[in-house]
């Protein structure tokens, strides 16, 4: 919708490194800029930004983008709101879309002033619920009760001001008091968008009356909604504000905006259901959490987390309602899994929210049950055995029929292969017959025709290993073989792999030089020659700023961490009590990365 003449032309007057460096600081090597991978958790800094290219790419992780998708993905925007917010900052007026009146339009007639008048902009919007929130705060200054249900729920003033919590009083058009044309056309307009009222004939009322109000704020900052709950007891407990232009219940999540410094720092999330879950955790310290709002969490919601870590913990009640809602976490993330995430599910004790645990038990003890969180494969195959008699072969059929379109969604290579395995020791049925069972795409992937930098997001580790070594023998010296131990050798890249390396540790003159032709003139009798083949093309697309080592480096480390993920969710799958001491300690030597 936006003219790409427009978004060019923004590209052109913005420059790439301080659109960044307004978020990650950069640091100048050579002809670049560097800083530790915001998309990753490294130590040493492998996110190059290319001033000359106006592009950034991370050796360690395979992001790369331009200066819009960085913001897409850094703040999680869209397309249009990154695009807004670099016109902002570059000084540009984004276009108007056709239909609307220009607002700088000047030599219209009256009547096209009025209308200009009166077309509302989100600014507007934005900044009603701003002052709305103004006033909520002032008014629980005012009501003893609602002060009095607060301390009596063990929130601190601290906390309360942190959160932005106020009071919306009990009268109709409590509302009124800070918006003086509370009934002109225009404000009832704006005010019936945001949701603070609403207009039933020729009545307009506040929506939220006598209640506690929770601020809800996107990732810009900007407040967006509200959550109100009644003091004591009452129908609704909580009461949202409705969908709005500004406001998805789907997209948005509490407490995201002042968490996301807190996940990066840890590396984790928590999401629970609720607004006072979130807020009792915070006030123990655990900051890194986010709530849902209200309604099952969506595949966008998921995403917009995986952007910010690899880690999320679902903690849900130890309920029926509670499982329910970590099954459709579980179905909505298959899609988006890799092998380097790690979810997991936390089941409190009957009774017990995550509000009444950390309250009652601490911080310590919270965290210490987030550690025995069940991993995400573990969960799945529980809940689809609760209702299967396994000890039928018609139990045993029904399981795979049920994990078929679970497992058809996964992309993820490695947890793929755990899941096959445990199928296969539940089932009785051999992998390969459950693999054709399921018509499961093979794992490997394509040799990539797409655009340079979409296909290398899509590269395996393997694989870029692989053009490592085709590209630089010399590497082998730095392969850590416990990786090769792993390796699964009914995959390609993984048997690719092994047979190159083979091949050079029986010819090691061929890494000692500089080689000036191709390696695979020694492969001739491998069934890996057209995979290896194609994934030494794909190296003649690379520019000239890639760092080969630091790449190679890089892969490996991912490879390391997938390893180490598989390692533990093996560990996790059994119950504590079976648990080696050695085995203990290597757990938690394993969570500790
Ligand atoms: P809970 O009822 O579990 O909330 O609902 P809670 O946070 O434990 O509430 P307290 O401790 O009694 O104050 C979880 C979430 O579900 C949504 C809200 O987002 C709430 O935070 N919800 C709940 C509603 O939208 N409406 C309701 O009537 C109840
Ligand atoms: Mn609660």
């Amino acid at each position: 919708m936006i003219p790409q003449s427009f978004i060019l032309d923004l590209l052109n007057r913005i420059d790439i490194v301080d659109a960044i460096d307004r978020y990650i600081p950069l640091r100048k090597a050579g002809a670049n800029f560097i800083a530790c991978c915001p998309f990753h958790n490294e130590k040493t800094p492998s996110f190059t930004v290319s001033q000359s290219k106006q592009f950034y790419h991370c050796f360690g992780c395979g992001v790369h983008g331009n200066a819009i998708s960085f913001l897409m993905e850094y703040n999680g925007l869209s397309f249009t709101d990154a695009v807004s917010q670099l016109a902002e900052y570059a000084g540009m007026q984004m276009p108007v879309p056709m239909n609307l009146p220009d607002p700088n339009g000047s030599s219209g007639s009256s009547e096209e002033f009025e209308q200009n008048r009166a077309s509302i902009s989100t600014q507007d919007l934005h900044q009603a619920l701003q002052v709305a929130a103004q006033f909520y705060k002032s008014q629980l200054k005012l009501s003893e009760k609602a002060i009095f249900y607060l301390k009596k729920r063990g929130l601190s003033g601290k906390t309360a001001a942190r959160f932005g919590i106020g009071y919306a009083p009990a009268g109709w058009q409590g509302l009124s008091a800070v918006f003086p044309d509370y009934k002109s056309e225009q404000t009832r307009s704006i005010l019936q968008q945001v949701g603070l009222v609403i207009v039933d004939e020729d009545k307009q009322y506040d929506r939220f009356r006598d209640r506690i109000m929770f601020p809800i704020v996107n990732l810009k900052g900007y407040i967006i909604g509200f959550g109100g709950r009644v003091i004591e007891q009452g129908e609704p407990k909580y009461l949202n504000s409705p969908e709005t232009v500004l406001f998805g219940k789907g997209r948005e999540l509490y407490h995201l905006f002042l968490a996301r410094r807190a996940i990066r720092e840890v590396d984790r999330v928590i999401v629970v259901e609720g607004y006072m879950d979130v807020i009792a955790l915070s006030q123990h310290g655990i900051d890194y959490v986010v709530a849902t709002l209200g309604t099952a969490i969506t595949s966008f919601q998921i995403q917009r987390l995986m952007r910010q870590t690899d880690n999320i913990i679902f903690c849900f009640d130890g309920d029926n309602a509670g499982r329910k809602a970590a099954w459709r976490a579980l179905e909505n993330s298959l899609e988006f899994l890799s092998d380097n995430k790690y979810l997991s599910f936390l089941f409190l004790p009957e009774g017990e929210d995550p509000d009444s645990y950390v309250s009652r038990n601490g911080k310590e003890l919270f965290e210490q049950q987030l550690k025995l969180a069940t991993p995400l494969s573990e969960f799945m195959f529980k809940e689809l055995c609760l209702d299967i008699d396994l000890q039928t072969s018609e139990g045993r059929a029904r399981l795979i029929h049920q994990t078929k379109p679970l497992l058809q969604q996964i992309k993820a290579p490695a947890l793929v292969s755990i899941l096959l395995k445990k199928l296969e020791e539940l089932s009785g049925i051999s992998q390969n017959q459950v693999v054709g069972l399921m018509q499961l795409k093979p794992l490997l992937k394509k040799a990539n025709t797409q655009q340079d930098h979409v296909a290398r997001q899509l590269i395996t580790p393997y694989r870029r290993i692989i053009m490592m070594l085709l590209c630089r023998p010399s590497y082998l010296e730095k392969l850590d073989r416990e990786l090769l131990v792993e390796c699964d050798e009914t995959k390609q890249e993984q048997g690719a792999l092994k047979a190159l390396v083979d091949l050079l540790d029986k010819n090691l003159h061929l890494t000692e030089n500089p080689l000036t032709h191709s390696i695979l003139t020694y492969f001739n009798d491998t069934p890996y020659k057209t995979l290896l083949e194609s994934i030494e093309s794909e190296v003649l697309k690379w520019d000239d700023m890639i760092d080969l080592e630091v790449e190679f480096m890089g892969a490996q480390q991912l490879l390391q961490q997938v390893q180490r993920n598989k390692r533990m969710t093996e560990l996790h799958s059994k119950s504590l009590a079976q648990l080696t001491d050695e085995e203990k300690r290597e757990l938690q030597q394993l969570t500790s990365f």
